[in-house]
């Protein structure tokens, strides 16, 4: 298959690539670095990208940001960043790519264990991510037979020292297995499929 990873030169999306590259032809995506510029935030970027690349079969999203605040400090433009960017934005490429992809590709979305453990200054990160899998069950249902959609939910990746201190107890996930699940939800012949990888939380 020829995959586009957005956010594929990330934490998550080096493993992503480096896993699939071995079967699949890939291209990174990213606003800077990669093969492919493209920023979710911008739908004309988008369009401008999967018109260039009209063959795609997959797009993985491995990108997405949202504000930490407490509830009593997030602004009105922190809500419209975190809803733009993490949400819409993998709403977006799903439903341009529904119109502008051929039939059949397969879109694989990430939100995170945030939409079902609560950590400080999480309540931006577990709405948006609640949302995205609400989207994806939605999504997967009423593109059935034309395209293929599903969500990869990450616990805490034990690789990434930036959030070490942000998960007291919690238990870590590999890259590895990351990876591989993100494989699953590419390959595996499902749609509308919240795909957790967090099998216990707690250490
Ligand atoms: N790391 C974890 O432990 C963890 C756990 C659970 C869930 N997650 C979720 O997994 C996703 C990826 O996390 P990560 O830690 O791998 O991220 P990361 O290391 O910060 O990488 C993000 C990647 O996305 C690209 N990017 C950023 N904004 C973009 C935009 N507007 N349009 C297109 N590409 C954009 C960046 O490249 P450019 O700068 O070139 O655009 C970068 O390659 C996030 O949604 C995060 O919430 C992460």
């Amino acid at each position: 298959m020829k995959v586009l990873v957005i956010g594929g030169a990330g934490h998550i999306g080096k493993a992503v690539v480096e896993r699939l590259s071995q079967k699949h032809e890939v291209l990174v995506g990213g606003r800077q670095r990669g093969d492919v510029k493209i920023d979710i935030e911008s739908p004309a970027s988008i369009e401008a990208a999967y018109r260039a690349h009209p063959d795609l079969d997959a797009v993985i999203v491995t990108a997405g940001h949202v504000p930490f605040k407490p509830l009593d400090q997030l602004t009105e433009s922190d809500w419209a960043g975190g809803l733009n960017n993490k949400l819409m934005g993998q709403v977006r490429l799903v439903q341009l790519g529904a119109r502008l992809l051929k039939s059949g590709a397969v879109f694989v979305l990430t939100s995170g264990i945030l939409e079902k453990e609560f950590i400080g200054g999480a309540i931006c990160a577990g709405m948006v991510n609640g949302a995205l899998a609400a989207f994806v069950r939605a999504a997967g249902t009423e593109l059935w037979g034309k395209a293929r959609v599903n969500l990869v939910s990450p616990g805490p990746v034990a690789e990434d020292e930036r959030y070490a201190d942000y998960f007291p107890g919690f238990r870590r996930v590999s890259r590895e297995d990351v990876a591989a699940t993100y494989q699953r939800a590419l390959e595996q012949p499902v749609s509308g499929k919240v795909m957790e990888v967090f099998p216990e939380v707690s250490l």
